[in-house]
């Protein structure tokens, strides 16, 4: 059997990082590719010595030749691809967002198929955003597993896109692969796109400043270290074919999402608030055939806020925790310290 070589595109974003972490606590070789350079995130979870041992390969995903270099001068064997521009930043410039997000994720299946026999199945992110609330079944309220998608923005169009790629590349060419849908992602390093403001909160409540949840009603949380570990499950099941998932984790209301964290961080009590709004997605998520991936963690939404917790924690101590790397809007006067 061939040793695991990792290669991790948008290794630099939030769930990138959980995927290098546990990759390397793993002790396994990865390569961290994204187009960024900033290791910001990779720091605020992993120790220097962790982060000696990933390997960083500055790369842009719509160039192919450089992705096939990529793969090719570091051997890989298992590929995780979650370089994309998130919902705002698709709305904000679209053209770009198709390239990046639909051009980049056919780069990746090209660049795998030429590298032929041998290759892991590809992981990749899909999403639930490529769901309207519409798309529920009327009789369960419930978005099945199976369930055809209405995207309501362009973000959710090129997440759609890319399962037909998936789908093409394996009848065509023979390339597996395994998509997996989030939700709601949270943790350490979540601190931009449509659905970050739950975790920027936490960060907020520990800068002791005011902060308005962007939605209300209930979501589908997952944990970062969960899918990470989810992720690489799925880049080490056998293949069978383009298989697509949703993801579970742990349905929460905003409220009682408030709730704990006021319970979690001292002294943050009345310092949130949310919109009433809830997201234009399902909330109620079927996730039952995930199950054929193994065992999948799915930490408790209040161990994990915790943990998140001390990880700001740990880093306002040491005078890291800033707020505007946080998606933390800086203070109104009326906010500041006097
Ligand atoms: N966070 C969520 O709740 C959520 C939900 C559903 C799906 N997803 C998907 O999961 C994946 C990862 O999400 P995340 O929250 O870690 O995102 P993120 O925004 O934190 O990170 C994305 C990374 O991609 C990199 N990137 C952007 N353009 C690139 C390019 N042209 N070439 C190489 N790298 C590039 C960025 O530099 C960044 O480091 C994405 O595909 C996202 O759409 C996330």
């Amino acid at each position: 059997m061939t040793a695991e070589r990792f290669l991790v595109t948008g290794a630099l974003g939030c769930i990138g990082a959980w995927t290098l972490r546990q990759l390397v606590r793993e002790g396994v070789p990865v390569v961290a590719f994204d187009l960024g350079t900033n290791p910001r995130r990779l720091e605020q979870i992993m120790t220097p010595g962790e982060l000696a041992g990933v390997t960083f390969a500055a790369g842009d995903i719509t160039d192919l030749d450089g992705l096939d270099r990529a793969l090719g001068d570091h051997a890989i064997t298992n590929v995780i691809h979650l370089a994309a521009l998130q919902v705002p930043f698709c709305r904000a410039d679209p053209p770009l967002g198709a390239r990046v997000n639909v051009v980049g994720t056919v780069n990746v299946f090209e660049a795998v198929k030429r590298r032929g026999e041998g290759m892991a199945p590809v992981v990749y992110t899909g999403s639930i955003g490529m769901f309207s609330p519409g798309d529920v079944d009327p009789a369960t309220n419930r978005l099945r597993e199976d369930a055809e998608p209405h995207p309501g923005n362009h973000y959710g169009v090129y997440k759609h896109a890319n399962e037909g790629t998936a789908r093409i590349y394996f009848a065509d060419s023979g390339v597996p692969s395994v998509g997996l849908r989030p939700m709601t992602v949270y943790g350490a390093g979540r601190d931009q796109g449509m659905t970050s403001s739950p975790t920027v909160a936490i960060a907020a409540a520990i800068l002791g400043q005011p902060f308005r949840i962007a939605f209300g009603g209930s979501t589908l949380f997952q944990y970062a270290e969960d899918v990470a570990r989810t992720l690489i499950a799925a880049s080490r099941s056998e293949p069978a074919g383009a298989r697509v998932f949703n993801l579970g984790g742990s349905p929460v209301s905003i409220g009682d999402w408030i709730a704990a964290i006021e319970e979690l961080v001292p002294g943050s009590a009345g310092l949130m608030t949310h919109e009433p709004a809830p997201l234009p997605f399902p909330a109620d998520i079927e996730h039952d055939r995930l199950a054929e991936l193994g065992p999948i963690p799915v930490t408790p939404y209040r161990d994990a806020i915790a943990a998140t917790a001390e990880i700001f924690n740990r880093l306002a101590a040491a005078g890291k925790l800033v707020g505007a790397e946080q998606g933390v809007p800086a203070p109104t006067p009326a906010q500041a310290p006097a």
